[in-house]
């Protein structure tokens, strides 16, 4: 159906906690519908899983996902896990350990108050700032009490995510590139980002490229969301901002992520912003449109443009149903 040779693609799936597994299912559903052949394996991991045997991620089941071409996440966390275990232990292992060092997410939608869509994608650094988990606790649970959160910013990590952003805007039709940060009161991280900006964007003459404060960008993803194309930022505003990026395209139901090894080094992952939403499990009430048009953005990085392309094409068009109607419905149409 793609025109070119069918290839099997290794995929590992972590389905997850909650609504993950539910998601993830119809996800794989939609890509075999669109013609593309995965060989799937299950991993049993999240909140649940450590809850029943205390395995959150070893190093030896982090070693076995090297193998695979891709990993297909639902979403992980339960309430019954404090906060932070599985996030670090299992989704920033995996982006840390992997070196997915690119966060792509792309937002297409109409804001509300506005008549056309957007289409702009932030390329969100993965791997440093304050991620990396520098800091410690002096004095705890005493009036002198002292915590640090450092944040983490190398030339390199920067330099490669913002050369990302670049090349990938040189691809598209608008070629423009924003850097958001906070330059004016985080002056040593903003400074090194900006110097580096400027610098790759010298390498890139084709490409426009403008700069935001990360409060300014808050406001504009409401009122002027069709002034981006690429965005580039460091991970916790990236983190926050695609969150508001969700809610002004349509809602986070739609909106789809994927952790990037440019490089190639391993697999890259691929997962829904939403989290695993653990009041509507079984309710079929999750919408899979985000898990779906995350496993789109594996099928580009596999090769499988063609194919991502129906897909999304087929997601443009709203559907209405539970969990499973909405996969059936966007998986009919592309079915042929
Ligand atoms: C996201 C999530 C994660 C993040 C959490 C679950 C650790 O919010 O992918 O945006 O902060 O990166
Ligand atoms: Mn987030």
């Amino acid at each position: 159906m793609t025109g070119t040779d069918t290839q099997t693609h290794k995929v590992a799936v972590i389905g997850g906690d909650g609504i993950g597994p539910e998601v993830t299912a119809v996800a794989l559903d939609v890509v075999r519908a669109a013609g593309v052949d995965v060989a799937t394996t299950d991993y049993d991991l999240g909140g649940a899983r450590y809850l029943r045997d205390g395995e959150i991620l070893s190093d030896e089941t982090l070693n076995s996902l090297r193998a695979f071409d891709a990993i297909l996440l639902g979403a992980v966390g339960t309430p019954d896990v404090p906060p932070g275990v599985i996030e670090r232990g299992l989704l920033l292992k995996m982006r840390f350990e992997l070196d997915l060092y690119v966060n792509q997410r792309p937002f297409v939608g109409t804001a509300p108050g506005h008549s056309h869509p957007h289409d702009f994608v932030v390329i969100r650094e993965n791997t440093e700032g304050p991620y990396v988990g520098e800091g410690g606790v002096l004095r705890r649970g005493t009036p002198h009490e002292v915590a640090t959160q450092g944040s983490v910013n190398t030339r390199m990590g920067v330099e490669r995510c913002i050369r990302y952003a670049f090349e990938l805007a040189s691809t598209r039709d608008r070629k423009h590139v924003t850097l958001v940060h906070k330059t004016n009161v985080l002056t040593f991280a903003g400074n090194l980002w900006e110097r580096t900006f400027n610098e790759v964007a010298a390498e890139y003459p084709q490409v426009g490229t403008a700069y935001n404060h990360v409060d300014a960008a808050c406001i504009y993803f409401v009122q002027d969301p069709h002034r981006y194309d690429v965005i580039v930022t460091d991970n916790l505003f990236g983190d926050i901002l695609t969150d508001l990026g969700g809610a002004v395209s349509g809602g986070i139901g739609l909106a789809s992520s994927a952790n990037l090894n440019p490089a190639r080094t391993g697999p890259s992952m691929f997962e829904p912003v939403h989290g695993s939403a653990p009041d509507i499990v079984g309710t079929g009430k999750a919408n899979p449109t985000a898990a779906i048009l995350s496993a789109a953005l594996m099928l580009d990085f596999l090769g499988e443009s063609a194919a991502a392309d129906r897909i999304r094409t087929a997601c443009a068009e709203p559907v209405s149903g539970s969990t499973t109607e909405i996969g059936r419905a966007i998986a009919a149409r592309i079915s042929v």
